[in-house]
C-alpha cells in the first residue's frame, strides 16, 4: 500500500460533492457554485476563431499571452484604480490555481494562514496541501468578516489572512471601510493579504472596493477569474495580480505545475475581458430577481437571513434535521458546515438557477420545516 503524505491526508473531498452524490437525477440542484448561463457569444467565437488559425495550438508564455494579461491589466485600473506595470499578472487554471499558488509561493510549512469560517473550501484544503495551518475565524452575525477579529488573529507565525468579497457561501459584501481595514492591516502587521475577488462583478448593494486600492505596500494581491463574471466556469481561467516581486515567485509553481493555462481558453478570456459587457449585465440584473424571490421566500417562512449584498447565495439559518428533511424531498442545498465549523446551523443556499425552480424549492423548504414540527 502507498504511504500518503500528511499533507493530503489532512484533506478531504469537500462536503459538497457528498450533497450532490446523495442527490437523485430529478433533484432540484442548489448547491452549484455557478451560474446557469451560456458564455457571450463573441467569447465562443474568439476561441473558435483561435482553434482554426492554429494559433492556439502551442505552449504560450507562462504567464499567459500578452493580449490577456494586459487585459487583466487594463480591467484592474479601470474597475479598481490599480495601476501595476507588466509583469504583475500570471494568468491560471482558474482561481482556484491562483489561490493555489499564493499560498504555495507564501506560506512556509506550520504557518499559519487565516480565512472566513465560514469561508470556500478551497482556503482549508489549500493551505493544508500547502504545509500552512487554517486558522478559520468566525463572521460578524451580518456574515461578514470583522477586521478587528483578523488584526487580535495575526501572531509572528501568521503568513496570509484570506478575503473574499462578495463571499461564497455567504454572499456578503464587506463595507469600503473595512476594506480600507484589511489593506492597512497588511502593511501595518507587513502580513499578506490575499483578497479573492472572483465575485467583483455580481454585486446588488453597496460597492466593491479592493483593498490593494488602499495597500501602501505590496502586500495585497488580488485572485480574480473569468468563471463568475462571464459564466464561463469550464474554461479555467483566473489569475493572480500582485507586484512583480510576488508574481516571479508565484510563476515558480505555476510554471512546474501547469506550464501554462489552456491557450483556446485564453484567447476567449481576452475577448470576455474587451468585448461588450451587456451579458454580464443581464446576468446580473437575473440574480437580483432571484435574490428577492429567495429571501423573500425564506423569511415568509420564518428563516433568519441576511439579505446577501452579492454573489448567488443566501445563507439562512436552518433548523436542526432541515437539511435532511429537504435533500430528502429532492432539493440539494450545502450543509453550513462543508464551509466551516462556524457554518453548523446554516444552509448555502445558490440561486443561480432559473426562477420556477426556485419557488418549486421554497415550496420544498416550506414541507421540510413542516415535517420537523
Ligand atoms: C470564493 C471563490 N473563489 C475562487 C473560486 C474558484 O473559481 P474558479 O477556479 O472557477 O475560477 C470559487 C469557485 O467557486 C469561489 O467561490
Amino acid at each position: 500500500m502507498a504511504n500518503f503524505s500528511q499533507r493530503i491526508q489532512s484533506v478531504s473531498i469537500s462536503g459538497i460533492r457528498e450533497v450532490f452524490e446523495a442527490a437523485g437525477p430529478d433533484a432540484i440542484n442548489l448547491g452549484l457554485g455557478q451560474p446557469d448561463f451560456s458564455a457571450p457569444a463573441h467569447v465562443h467565437q474568439a476561441a473558435i476563431d483561435a482553434i482554426e488559425s492554429g494559433i492556439a495550438d502551442g505552449y504560450t508564455f507562462n504567464r499567459g499571452i500578452d493580449g490577456l494579461r494586459e487585459a487583466i491589466r487594463t480591467k484592474h485600473k479601470r474597475d479598481n484604480g490599480i495601476d501595476l506595470p507588466d509583469g504583475s499578472v500570471i494568468v491560471t487554471a482558474g482561481g482556484s490555481e491562483a489561490l493555489h499558488i499564493a499560498l504555495e509561493a507564501h506560506v512556509d510549512p506550520g504557518q499559519e494562514v487565516l480565512f472566513p469560517d465560514p469561508g470556500f473550501v478551497s482556503y482549508d484544503a489549500l493551505t493544508r496541501i500547502g504545509g500552512g495551518r487554517p486558522k478559520p475565524i468566525p463572521l460578524r452575525d451580518d456574515l461578514t468578516l470583522d477586521p478587528a477579529a483578523i488584526e487580535e488573529a495575526i501572531t509572528e507565525q501568521t503568513a496570509a489572512f484570506i478575503i473574499n468579497s462578495p463571499a461564497n457561501p455567504t454572499g456578503a459584501v464587506q463595507s469600503p471601510e473595512d476594506m480600507r481595514e484589511f489593506a492597512r492591516i497588511a502593511d501595518e502587521h507587513d502580513v499578506l493579504c490575499i483578497s479573492d475577488e472572483v465575485y467583483e462583478h455580481i454585486i446588488f448593494d453597496g460597492e466593491h472596493v479592493s483593498p490593494m486600492h488602499h495597500a501602501e505596500s505590496d502586500n495585497v494581491m488580488i485572485v480574480h477569474s473569468c468563471s463568475k463574471t462571464f459564466s464561463m466556469t469550464g474554461w479555467r481561467i483566473g489569475w493572480v495580480f500582485a507586484d512583480p516581486s510576488r508574481v516571479e515567485q508565484m510563476l515558480k509553481v505555476h510554471q512546474y505545475a501547469q506550464a501554462c493555462a489552456s491557450a483556446p481558453a485564453q484567447y476567449a478570456a481576452e475577448a470576455a475581458l474587451t468585448g461588450p459587457t451587456d451579458v454580464v449585465d443581464e446576468m446580473v440584473e437575473a440574480f437580483e430577481r432571484r435574490r428577492s424571490i429567495v429571501v423573500d421566500g425564506l423569511q415568509d417562512l420564518g428563516l433568519e437571513v441576511p439579505t446577501p449584498k452579492g454573489a448567488f447565495y443566501v445563507m439562512p439559518k436552518v433548523p436542526d434535521g432541515w437539511i435532511d428533511a429537504v435533500l430528502e424531498r429532492g432539493v440539494i442545498v450545502v450543509p453550513g458546515e462543508a464551509f466551516g465549523e462556524a457554518g453548523t446551523g446554516y444552509a448555502r443556499i445558490s440561486y443561480a438557477t432559473d426562477d420556477e425552480k426556485l419557488i418549486q424549492a421554497l415550496d420544498v423548504f416550506d414541507e421540510a420545516l413542516a415535517s420537523l414540527s
